[in-house]
């Protein structure tokens, strides 16, 4: 198998995780390359759910290398609770699977300290509505050059330096401009020792290892492309960068060596927290997408908002991450609407257009253009072909490949690993 990138086309939780561990029995190693534990990636396997927030979602398939790349920020707390949690339900999560590399950065209390300070701090209007995992804060430290590396973990005297002298900064903003509590520089060395001391054993070079893979090398997108920090609906977007390209510099390989790209995308949208979205939908077609699709945020429980799917945005996911293949899923939750409308173009400004307006917040300005297409009663939990859907699906379906311009490789019809053809 050729290696493959998985990414999110939408506003995240497009389902990467389950295509990911569907993928990952065909590849030798998954590479996270970049966000962090503000992904939330739901695997289910004979009907038992699990959701992965910073661990690669291959770790289900016994034996295949689970490595985290240079691009992820990586809270070492969440990382042990989820390795105990994973240890718990017998599976293995030993340093012989698994790696760290060296240059990823780590989310320290600090950062989450100063995420949920900002967001308190803005108006109404101007909250992200992140995740509050510190992850933008920790992006800053990095760009600033004084981030914590994981690597700092092998010498406890450099890391106490970093830390002391992080909060010198920190603390200001935290005590005099956000009202919040200042943090001790000693306390959260002491916090974060035990910790830092049971991940040396998982640091390596993880660049090394995806070359010295013996097959095939799966790279496991989080957030989605419209989260990207560059590409997205800024400001409201994720601080790293949710496309394609990242994988590469994200995990230390050649662009060269990705070979197959994988866009998955829900069948219909959604988002979570703030941010313009054209295709939402506040009446009873939004409330049927929400509560059938179980539309509840898989980090921070919260309601995802629903609308059609937006063509729009899938196309200029095309043009940024040059898909070689689609995995459509959620289909099966699309069952049992009369009609179903897709968004092929926006009205901006008196003209037609067909991707979104690049000044700061365009997206808000936007008029949807529909074209409706008639529904399905039946459920299509089951099926397992093309020839298994009703002619109404297939049509949705064969819509999604002639607007976007690509095939559609992977159809998911249900949660399970086995709803999918
Ligand atoms: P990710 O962040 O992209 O990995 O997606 P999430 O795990 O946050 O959200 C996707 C949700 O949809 C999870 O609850 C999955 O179990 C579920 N899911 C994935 N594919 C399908 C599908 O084809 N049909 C249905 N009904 N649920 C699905
Ligand atoms: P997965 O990988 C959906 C959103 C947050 C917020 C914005 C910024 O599961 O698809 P952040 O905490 O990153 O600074 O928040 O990005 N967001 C996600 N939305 N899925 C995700 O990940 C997301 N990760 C971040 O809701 O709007
Ligand atoms: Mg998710």
């Amino acid at each position: 198998m050729a290696n493959i990138v998985v990414f999110g086309s939408q506003w995240g939780d497009e389902g990467k995780g389950k295509i990911v561990d569907m993928l990952a029995e065909r590849a030798d190693a998954i590479v996270r390359f970049q966000g962090g534990n503000n992904a939330g990636h739901t695997l289910v396997v004979d009907g038992e759910q699990c959701i992965l927030h910073l661990i690669p979602s291959g770790i289900l398939h016994p034996g295949k290398q689970c490595l985290i790349g240079n691009g992820v920020v990586l809270d070492p707390f969440v990382f042990c609770m989820e390795l105990d949690k994973l240890a718990a339900k017998g599976v293995d999560v030993s340093p012989s699977r698994m790696m760290i590399s060296r240059k990823t950065h780590i989310i320290m209390p600090y950062h989450c300290r100063m995420d949920g300070a900002r967001e308190e701090a803005k108006s109404d209007e101007g909250k992200i509505g992140t995740t509050g995992r510190g992850i933008g804060p920790c992006y800053e430290d990095k760009v600033n050059r004084c981030g914590v590396r994981a690597g700092d973990f092998e010498n406890p005297s450099l890391l106490k330096e970093k830390i002391a002298a992080a909060l010198i900064e920190k603390n200001v903003l935290l005590k005099n401009l956000y009202g919040a509590e200042p943090m001790d520089a000693e306390a959260v060395f002491a916090e974060l020792l035990p910790v830092a001391e049971r991940l040396v054993p998982y640091l390596g070079d993880v660049s090394s290892a995806i070359q010295k893979a013996s097959g095939a090398v799966l790279f496991e997108g989080a957030q989605g492309t419209h989260l990207d920090i560059d590409h997205g609906t800024y400001p409201f977007v994720t601080s790293s960068n949710t496309v394609t390209a990242n994988a590469a510099s994200g995990s230390g390989c050649s662009p060269r060596d990705l070979e197959r790209i994988t866009a998955v995308v829900k069948a219909y949208t959604t988002r979570v927290g703030s941010g313009p979205f054209p295709t939402e939908l506040t009446d009873a077609d939004g409330g049927y997408l929400q509560s059938k699709g179980h539309e509840f945020g898989a980090t921070t429980g919260r309601k995802r908002r629903c609308g059609w799917l937006d063509l729009v945005v899938l196309k200029e996911s095309v043009r940024l991450n040059g898909p070689t293949e689609l995995a459509i899923t959620k289909l099966d939750v699309l069952s049992g609407l009369k009609a179903i409308k897709l968004c092929t173009a926006y009205e901006y400004n008196g003209e037609r257009i067909d991707y979104p307006p690049q000044i700061q917040n365009g997206m808000a300005y936007v008029k949807p253009v529909y074209e409706t297409l008639p529904g399905w009663d039946e459920d299509i939990s089951t099926a397992r072909s093309w020839g298994e859907l009703p002619d109404n699906a297939v049509n949705y379906l064969r819509r999604i490949e002639e607007v976007s311009g690509v095939k559609i490789g992977i159809v998911s019809v249900g949660p399970d690993r086995a709803q999918t053809f």
